[in-house]
């Protein structure tokens, strides 16, 4: 399976500091020196546009954030997938784990997020992961698996079409990486019970998210059910998004 990687920007960016970004981006030559994997970026919504129109022409897609449950209506300050997508981008990241616990973000209002970008022609990257807590108390699995249950539910022969991103809460933005073999025992549940809802849900990437590095993404990516990284701080490094990328 072709491996992705996806730069989550959170809130960070100016017109400015996109664009040297993006600069460095474009002359690392994405597509010939990291043919291995596609690349996206994540800026925060108002910059989209922007973003899209710097990247055109170039194999380095887009995605937003988050996306609303809703397409339109009376929902002040959300902002609706086929909006997003007239914009030109390709995937939304859902029920981001700060999205989940700043936001109280339940597991159906994230399946229903995946839904709605679907039906806008968006690939959801649908976020799950467990806290500290919860790993140390033995519910790794149990908690992932609720999370992927409320998609898997909802979306029925549409699971295919999505893309799932195990993000551990610990491990996000605390430079404690999931070890290689961490992070495949949970790849290897989450694919199983993809496969078991729908046979050909087999080909869903699974991407690892949590303090990926240039000097741990190879490793990390050479795990059997490890299809990509969602990277967050070292997305906002031209130098350290194309080391990631060439690691794939
Ligand atoms: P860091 O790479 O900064 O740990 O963030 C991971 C993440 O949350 C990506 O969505």
């Amino acid at each position: 399976m072709k491996k992705l990687v996806v730069g989550n920007w959170k809130l960070h960016g100016s017109r400015a500091f996109n664009a040297e970004l993006i600069q460095g981006l474009l002359a690392a030559d994405l597509a010939a020196t990291a043919p291995r994997a596609d690349v996206a970026v994540c800026p925060p919504f108002v910059y989209l546009g922007e973003v899209v129109s710097a990247l055109s022409g170039s194999a380095i897609g887009v995605g937003s954030q988050d996306v609303s449950a809703q397409a339109q209506g009376a929902f002040t300050g959300e902002v609706a997938a086929p909006m997003v997508r007239e914009l030109g981008a390709r995937y939304a990241i859902v029920g981001h784990s700060e999205r989940r616990s700043y936001h109280g973000e339940t597991d159906q209002v994230v399946a229903d997020k995946a839904k709605a970008a679907l039906a806008a022609g968006l690939i959801p990257i649908v976020c799950v992961g467990e806290t500290l807590a919860e790993r140390e108390s033995g519910s790794t699995e149990a908690v992932v698996g609720r999370q992927l249950k409320a998609v898997i539910d909802l979306l029925g022969a549409q699971l295919v079409d999505i893309v799932v991103a195990y993000e551990p809460v610990w491990a996000i933005g605390t430079g404690k990486t999931a070890s290689p073999e961490q992070a495949q025992a949970v790849h290897a549940f989450l694919r199983a019970q993809l496969v078991s809802a729908q046979a050909a849900a087999a080909g869903v990437p699974l991407l690892y998210g949590g303090s990926v590095k240039p000097d741990n993404a190879a490793q990390l990516f050479a795990q059997a059910d490890i299809n990509g990284g969602l990277i967050g701080g070292a997305a906002l490094k031209a130098a350290d998004f194309v080391a990631i990328a060439r690691a794939a």
